[in-house]
């Protein structure tokens, strides 16, 4: 017989891993609102609304602008399978983990991929993708901009001006960053760009927020199809049409748009919850929370240096809300994570590929770029590691975080 568990009660958690992070309360409440029919105005009203204020997020005034239901690598998907046409050269400038996933996803939309590589830990200079790009030809230039594998931040300013120069599509996923990192959709000429919620946004992951330029959109519609059952005379059917139907991007902008095509059913609770994500930013100024996940992550930082523990990779180029640090000789990684875990309720994150066991990730993003977040990270870390034996100097990863705050009072 089947044993029926009690309802879902999950227990306290401070999570300061790389994502996924605690959510705002505030968008945990919104995703528990009543749900109202696909076509209801007031659904429509929120989709409409969720779309502006995404474009605040993003920065840009792309009406392209709206939300993949699914991951973040939903959002990846949709972006590439509906941009790359088969054959099309696409070169993938890999710094880590989610560069390799960029290279995989685009190999699978039957691209010919090109990668480029740097050591994890460090980022590309503009003029070593513009020699690539020079030497490959790509259709689409696809980076990544923050790899959570490795914190490191990849510049994307100069990069749009390269691409528009070369004729090369520029995409970019910016799912670690969005939110707690500069990010400058129109200023810096990205064609496509996706997010999820789950890190600086402060929501649950499960919805990929996505803008694109009117070339982008041009390119997505030309390669639409619309399926049997919906479709009307007149509707286009290219021959090159996208392989997918979940992620074909011309039927979801149709669907998000005036004709209010019905693809999928929206996700309405995790609309709410988009919504409540981009609103609560936007209340608090997107400048502000930029500034609030450097100050913490600087604290982060401060706190850990301060720990004795060194930090991997450039810290020039570390995104705000990540930093990865050595697990010092001696301590066992998984054990040391795990008592923070089950002492204290607190989740930090492990890594991947070459990092694996090397380093700790500690993210410090959304809701949790707080400073009682940060300070009761930083004295947890320290009672745990001076319970496995690493030497740690008293207070002085907290005193060291605080000293940032005062600082930037
Ligand atoms: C930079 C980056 N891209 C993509 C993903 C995949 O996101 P998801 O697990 O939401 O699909 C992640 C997840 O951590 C990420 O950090």
């Amino acid at each position: 017989m089947t044993t029926i568990p009690g309802p879902i009660d999950p227990p306290t958690r401070l999570l300061m891993g790389p994502g996924p992070i605690s959510a705002y309360p505030s968008v945990l409440r919104a995703m528990s609102a009543p749900l109202v029919g696909q076509y209801d105005p007031f659904m429509t009203t929120a989709m409409a609304q969720t779309q502006e204020l995404y474009r605040g997020v993003w920065s840009t005034a792309n009406d392209a602008t709206l939300l993949v239901d699914g991951t973040s690598r939903a959002g990846i998907e949709a972006a590439l399978v509906s941009l790359i046409r088969p054959g099309d050269r696409v070169l993938v400038p890999v710094f880590g983990r989610f560069g390799h996933l960029l290279a995989e996803i685009a190999e699978r939309a039957m691209a010919e991929v090109h990668t480029i590589g740097t050591a994890w830990g460090q980022v590309f200079t503009p003029s070593a993708i513009e020699e690539a790009i020079e030497r490959v030809r790509p259709a689409v230039l696809a980076i990544v901009q923050g790899d959570t594998s490795t914190t490191m931040n990849q510049p994307l300013d100069e990069l749009g001006a390269i691409c528009a120069k070369h004729g090369v599509l520029f995409y970019t996923d910016a799912t670690a960053t969005l939110g707690g990192n500069a990010f400058e959709a129109d200023e810096w000429g990205l064609d496509a760009a996706t997010a999820g919620l789950q890190k600086c946004l402060g929501g649950p992951s499960g919805s990929a927020p996505i803008t694109l330029s009117d070339r982008a959109v041009a390119l997505v519609q030309s390669r639409k199809k619309i399926e049997a059952g919906i479709r009307e005379p007149g509707d286009p059917s290219a021959p090159d049409f996208v392989r997918s139907n979940y992620f074909d991007l011309g039927m979801i902008l149709d669907y998000w748009g005036p004709r209010r095509l019905n693809h999928h059913t929206e996700a309405t609770s995790m609309l709410y919850g988009a919504r409540e994500c981009a609103r609560v930013l936007l209340l608090e100024g997107r400048d502000a929370v930029i500034e609030r996940h450097r100050i913490a992550g600087s604290a982060m930082l401060a706190g850990v240096e301060a720990l004795g523990l060194a930090v991997f990779g450039d810290v020039a180029h570390k995104m705000n809300n990540v930093v990865a640090v050595e697990i010092p000789e001696g301590v066992p990684g998984d054990a040391a994570r795990a008592a923070l875990l089950e002492d204290f309720g607190i989740e930090i994150g492990t890594s991947f590929g070459p990092l694996h066991g090397r380093v700790w990730r500690i993210g410090t993003m959304g809701y949790n770029a707080r400073k009682d977040a940060v300070l009761t990270t930083l004295a947890a870390l320290e009672a745990v590691l001076a319970r496995f034996g690493a030497v740690v100097p008293t207070g002085g990863g907290v005193e060291a975080a605080a000293g940032v705050y005062a600082g930037a009072a």
